[in-house]
């Protein structure tokens, strides 16, 4: 922002505490980057062999092959399904993400066969249907690249039944193609059972002869059903399927055919909305990115100025900040990140009444502005106590929540820290439909820390009427468990597997992706019905 002067840093890179930052996070960043080389392994070496074997190509260089030359792929929740299963079913046995094909960003959702035979556990659906919600919110044609088994029956009931199962995925695709978001299939394997529904409900398919295949039973099903004895490419073979029953469109020769003829397909899609260019030059920070690592402490108990973060997250480290000396432990300031414009809120301490009502002020002048707004989570909660609550808390954090709730501005949100309690809804976590959601490898997420819920839980213990009176050794053992509990599943990897984020980054990653969430919402319709702003 060429009026405003760049964030005058007060950050000390030679001093111990940088040093010890630095040390933490590299071990942070190992077990980030080694967890997510078991994801890109799929189901591991022999598997991948004999998928080679058969003349497949593994799904994620179908992607490459896929994405127009040096178009970035945003690959979502690779973690998902993380640790569960007993590792068996990595990045939940599916690749999703956001790329370039023929200049349009598209949604691609491919199976990977070498996991489970690209079958759908609970991880999966959730996956592919926030893969789709991304999609339509940004109106982005979904690619999918099949190769699946269907739902994988030993876990049909968390897969089948309900609104957000198996299901949903199909009614999904069937509304999005009727809003004119084009949904179009390249059958590489199996595609069957409710897997046949993918290719069946898309605008066109490809299906690549000898592997493809779409049935709504296997020949062992037809043989059990009615005794009717067929192979595979008779029963739903590429040849049957695009010269005879009509439900396939193209048959390719081969893999790459198949992509190729993907690509054919969507350069002829006409006048989809291909990426706006920002309204402003991009600039990249005076300040590095790279010494995020050094600025914030792993240990979430140690506090920080979160501007330093902010001048490394944004354009020339530039910005304007709104009332500096009002509500101090929210940072709000406007700036812009890779030419985009954006407002930011950031936690720097607890929220007080003044922070709240802060916060809810500016999220209104960014909405009437029509900037986008960006959540930087650090947060414990409001503050508490009766000073807290004579002053209002409850209404007035109410108005945050409010506030976020109801701006018309896409939101995207970053957990560079705690996660708690209803902090988590004023700065817009995942109930309050930020576009994107993504943590760092330092983030905790729950209601409440560790401490505070181990105190929680044996204080109810001690008071319960309908239990009696509890000794020392139940308090100290209901301690541990509560305490074991809350570090266990705040973790950020717990948190990730089950897809409570779009998936953990690397500080240092976060301008860079959060610049390509801005541009996917850039050329968007605004609603500029008039709003007032209520100075709070
Ligand atoms: N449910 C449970 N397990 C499944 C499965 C499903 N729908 N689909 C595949 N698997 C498992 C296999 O049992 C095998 O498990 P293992 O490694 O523990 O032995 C693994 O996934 C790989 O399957 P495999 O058959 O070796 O892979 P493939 O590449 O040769 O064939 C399919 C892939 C999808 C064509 C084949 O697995 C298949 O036909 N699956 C069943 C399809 C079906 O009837 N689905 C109905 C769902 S409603």
């Amino acid at each position: 922002m060429p009026s405003v002067n760049p964030f005058p840093s007060r950050v000390d890179a030679t001093s111990p505490a940088f040093t010890a930052n630095l040390s933490a996070w590299s071990s942070l960043t190992e077990t980030l980057r080694a967890r997510l080389g078991g994801a890109l392994a799929g189901g591991g070496a022999a598997l991948v062999e004999r998928h080679r074997q058969r003349g497949k190509i593994p799904v994620r260089d179908r992607i490459d092959l896929l994405l127009d030359t040096g178009s970035p792929f945003l690959e979502l929740s690779p973690l998902a399904a993380y640790g569960l299963y007993s590792g068996d079913v990595a990045a939940a046995g599916i690749v999703t993400g956001i790329g370039l094909v023929e200049n349009v960003p598209c949604m691609i959702i491919a199976n990977d066969a070498t996991v489970k035979g690209g079958s759908f556990f609970a991880e999966t659906v959730r996956k592919h249907l926030r893969s789709q919600e991304i999609a339509e919110e940004h109106r982005l044609p979904c690619l999918y690249l099949v190769d699946c088994g269907g739902a994988f029956l030993p876990e049909q009931d968390r897969v089948f039944p309900d609104r957000d199962h198996f299901g949903g995925t199909f009614y999904n695709q069937c509304r999005m193609s009727a809003a004119g978001i084009p949904q179009i299939s390249v059958v590489f394997g199996g595609a069957t059972a409710g897997g046949a529904y993918i290719p069946a409900l898309s605008d066109e398919v490809v299906m690549v002869r000898g592997t493809g295949r779409i049935h709504l039973g296997g020949p062992p099903i037809v043989k059990a059903a009615i005794n009717e004895v067929v192979d595979g490419e008779t029963l739903g073979g590429a040849d049957m399927h695009t010269t005879v029953s009509g439900v396939s469109d193209h048959a390719a020769a081969d893999e790459r055919a198949a992509i190729a003829k993907l690509r054919e397909i969507v350069s002829a899609f006409g006048d989809l909305r291909r990426i706006t260019p920002p309204p402003f030059a991009p600039a990249p920070p005076r300040h590095d990115p790279a010494e995020l690592a050094g600025i914030v402490p792993t240990d979430l108990k140690q506090p920080y100025d979160v501007r330093e973060v902010i001048a490394r997250l944004v354009d020339d480290s530039a910005f304007h900040e709104f009332k500096p000396d009002y509500g101090a432990t929210l940072v709000c300031v406007f700036a812009r990140i890779h030419g985009h414009p954006v407002a930011i809120l950031a936690n720097n301490g607890v929220l007080f009444s003044e922070s709240a009502l802060k916060g809810a002020h500016f999220i209104e002048l960014a909405d009437q502005r029509h900037i986008p707004l960006v959540f930087l989570q650090n947060i414990t909660g409001f503050m508490v106590g009766t000073e807290a609550e004579r002053g209002g808390i409850a209404k007035h954090s109410a108005k945050l929540v409010y506030a976020v709730s109801n701006a018309r501005v896409p939101k995207y949100t970053i957990l560079i820290g705690g996660s708690y309690g209803a902090g988590n809804y004023g700065m817009c976590g995942r109930g309050f439909r930020p576009r994107f959601l993504f943590s760092w490898p330092n983030a905790r997420i729950a209601t409440m820390s560790p401490e505070i819920a181990a105190g929680v839980v044996t204080d109810l213990r001690r008071q319960s009427i309908s239990r009696g009176k509890a000794d020392e050794a139940d308090i100290a053992a209901i301690d541990a468990r509560t305490r074991a509990q809350f570090e266990e599943q705040s973790d950020p990897y717990y948190a990730t597997a089950r897809l409570w984020d779009d998936g953990i980054i690397e500080p240092a990653q976060t301008r860079d992706v959060l610049g390509l969430c801005l541009a996917l919402a850039a050329g968007e319709e605004r609603d500029s019905n008039p709003r007032p702003v209520y100075r709070m």
